[in-house]
């Protein structure tokens, strides 16, 4: 008698039985499935990898465009300097590397005597910054980082010498501790992060970093400025004292509240608002909106100063870049948002009026 299978997976099943058309049988057509699943896997896994490959081989590009190459110099404007050696058969290639590396390079006298840097710091900076922030504002700075493209707002450019929020007057460049402050805090609602888990020293090595890429980038765009305006080899000695007396000027006094913060009240509020909304008052209302949604009559078509589209805030949101605090507020209201056009109001609108605005804006976010 034969032996009664015990399970499922003894038995017999009546595979032979099942054919498909033209009479293959099931496990041939299992097998053909495996191959077909593989393939697609395979498939699949390479167009997962596409992008990263695509960053690996951006890495050492610029921006949006793979055709600036940084090796020669290491500026990101390679292919302008290139375009106006060729224009005007000079060599400004050679005037800008030596004049740069002369007047703020990272063994330069002049930038050891003028104090704008901590060079001791500029080593470790370097390392930390190139581990950190390389990635998205690129290793020289210019915010080209490989994962910049994909960013929305971009990763800051450095080399402009331009920084949005800091606690110095309209047009100034920042303190030390408006850039410490950016680090350790990041800034909400972009993809800058904050690194407070970072050892405090590390943060104000980077802090030298960023300064010596603003400094040196700023003057290397200067010489270039001058050049195609002067269709002439510029005299660095000039920008560069310029360079060095802006940024001298950093450590001035930051921008105070002449008066503490007075007591929110339905009052301050209702002033805030009234302001806010008078074309004869502060006229917030021509970009943000009269319900503060950042969708104002002047809001379409601005664009900051590194080139891109920028838009009024939504207010009504609660998330401030600067920081939410009442003090935050108070500084983007009197200084102004740097390279874009939210306006300094510090030297227009009384100390005890900026406080109504800040109230009335805190006012704004919807639950
Ligand atoms: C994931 C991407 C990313 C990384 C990593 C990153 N940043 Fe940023 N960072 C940004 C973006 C985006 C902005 C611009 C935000 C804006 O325009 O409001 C920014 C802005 C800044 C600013 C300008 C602040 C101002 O007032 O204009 C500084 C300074 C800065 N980052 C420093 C750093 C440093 C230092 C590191 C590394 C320790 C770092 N970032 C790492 C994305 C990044
Ligand atoms: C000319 C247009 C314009 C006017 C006028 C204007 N703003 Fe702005 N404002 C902007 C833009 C653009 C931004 C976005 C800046 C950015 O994205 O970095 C902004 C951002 C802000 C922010 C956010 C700051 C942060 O930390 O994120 C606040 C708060 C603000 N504005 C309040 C005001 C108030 C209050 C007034 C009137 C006293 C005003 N704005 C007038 C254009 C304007």
């Amino acid at each position: 008698m034969p032996k009664q299978p015990n399970s499922l997976l003894e038995a017999k099943l009546p595979r032979a039985r099942l054919r498909f058309p033209g009479g293959r049988r099931f496990q041939d057509v299992r097998a053909g499935a495996s191959l077909l699943s593989a393939v697609f896997w395979a498939f699949g896994l390479v167009v997962m990898c596409l992008p990263f490959m695509r960053a690996r081989s951006r890495a050492d590009t610029v921006g949006d465009d793979p055709k600036r190459k940084l090796s020669e110099l290491d500026i990101p404007f390679a292919e302008d300097v290139a375009n106006f050696d060729a224009d005007t058969k000079l060599n400004l290639a050679a005037a800008l590397k030596e004049a740069s590396s002369k007047w703020f390079g990272e063994d330069s006298e002049h930038l050891a005597q003028s104090g704008l840097i901590q060079l001791e710091r500029l080593a470790p900076g370097k390392f930390a910054y190139t581990r950190y922030c390389a990635g998205c504002h690129a290793g020289n700075g210019d915010g080209g980082g490989s994962a910049a493209t994909h960013l929305e707002p971009r990763p800051r450019n450095f080399r402009k010498g331009v920084f949005k929020f800091t606690s110095t007057a309209s047009g100034k460049p920042p303190l030390r501790r408006d850039l410490f402050q950016v680090i350790t805090r990041g800034l909400s609602g972009s993809s800058m992060p904050n690194f407070r888990l970072l050892n405090e020293e590390r943060r104000h090595d980077i802090v030298e970093y960023v300064r010596y890429l603003a400094v040196r980038g700023s003057f290397e765009q200067m010489m270039l400025d001058a050049a195609w305006d002067e269709q002439a080899i510029p005299k660095a000695e000039e920008l560069a004292s310029i360079v060095t007396k802006r940024w001298s000027e950093a450590n001035a006094a930051p921008v105070f509240p002449s008066m503490s913060e007075p007591p929110k009240t339905p009052e301050t509020i209702a002033r805030g608002k009234e302001l806010f909304l008078s074309a004869t008052g502060a006229n917030c209302v021509s970009c943000h909106g009269p319900g503060g949604r950042g969708d104002g009559p002047s809001a379409t078509e601005f664009k900051d100063d590194w080139g891109y589209p920028i838009r009024p805030r939504d207010l009504t949101v609660g998330v401030f870049r600067a920081g939410s605090e009442s003090a935050d507020l108070y500084r983007s209201i009197d200084t102004g948002v740097k390279g874009t056009p939210m306006p300094s109001y510090g030297s227009s609108i009384e100390a005890k009026d900026i406080w109504c605005l800040v109230h009335f804006v805190q006012s704004l976010k919807s639950n």
